[in-house]
């Protein structure tokens, strides 16, 4: 019999495959993830680890857990996990891919919308009882259709996400790392900029100063991806400065954010707790795909989704 430790409760039920498999699970049931110790303590005889983005797992775990064989990271990145230290050590490594695509660009897109049209600060005012009447001038935000996309990343989700522009007559400016249109020139042409790259030791701080200044003034930054790929602080200047038009974040560095962190005071910026996959089935058929690659993991086989180091 082999130990799984999950680090989290997961929706849907494919948990309970891995027990009808005869695997004894052990999962950790608080609402918050387990600290680096807490981790390295239950997961210490551990087979296979189920663990998900908020779980580090680097050579100080990998080293306190001898008998791990495999690492399901749920979700799809997994800057969390380092890769190579696991492969070195006979640890498989795999993600969620594909089922979480569709979630996660309709909320870059929801999120480019509402920062458009300023959906929380008009929101706002109408509850907070500031809506006066209807004024030819009153809230006015930014033309989506007709504009330009410029996407960064050469991933699925960035696909589903130029799908989407498509339908709002968009024109799509692409940069990936293999080519496209240069990262300047996208930065410079495009309306809205959406991040889907996974964070690498490339991708850190890819949004800098530079690339923030430049942006067109009228320009909405969207980011689904990792918040280490904008420079915080080069973020929260830009919105001051007037520089670019506004930010709508999925993600962020840190995360979560402090309530008096300055990147929330900052104009402009819609904030959202890092809910790209967030829908009720997709989250199952994340916990549906994490437990085929332990279960295969365990019986020897390849992992259906192994991911190697970037
Ligand atoms: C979420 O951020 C994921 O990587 O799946």
């Amino acid at each position: 019999m082999s130990l799984v430790f999950v680090t989290r409760r997961l929706p849907g039920g494919d948990v309970e495959r891995l027990r009808a498999a005869g695997h004894q699970v052990d999962v950790w049931e608080d609402a918050a993830p387990p600290s680096a110790e807490a981790l390295a303590s239950r997961a210490r005889d551990a087979d296979a680890l189920l663990c998900t983005l908020v779980d580090t797992v680097g050579p100080t775990l990998l080293d306190a857990c001898p008998r791990l064989r495999v690492v399901a990271n749920y979700g799809v990145g997994y800057d969390n996990v380092d890769v190579a230290a696991a492969n070195a050590r006979g640890i498989s490594v795999s993600n969620t891919p594909d089922v979480l695509t569709d979630a996660t660009a309709d909320l870059a897109f929801a999120l480019l919308l509402a920062a458009a049209r300023r959906l929380p600060q008009t929101a706002e005012d109408v509850k907070q009882g500031r809506w006066g009447t209807w004024e030819p001038g009153g809230f006015l935000g930014h033309d989506v259709a007709g504009t330009t996309l410029g996407i960064v990343g050469a991933g699925r989700i960035g696909d589903a996400v130029a799908r989407r522009a498509a339908g709002f007559d968009m024109e799509v400016l692409r940069t990936t790392s293999r080519g496209g249109t240069p990262l300047p020139e996208l930065l410079e042409r495009s309306d809205y900029v959406s991040l889907h790259v996974p964070l690498t030791p490339q991708t850190r701080n890819l949004i800098d100063a530079d690339a923030l200044k430049r942006m067109k003034p009228n320009a909405i930054l969207v980011n689904t991806a990792r918040g280490g790929v904008i420079d915080t602080d080069a973020l929260i200047e830009a919105l001051h400065a007037g520089t670019i038009a506004g930010a709508a974040l999925d993600v962020t560095e840190p995360e979560p954010l402090p309530a008096d962190h300055p990147l929330l005071s900052a104009p402009n910026v819609l904030v959202v707790p890092h809910i790209g996959s967030a829908t009720t089935r997709t989250r199952a058929r994340m916990t549906e795909i994490a437990v085929d690659n332990v279960l295969a993991g365990l019986a020897g086989d390849p992992l259906p989704q192994a991911v190697s180091p970037r």
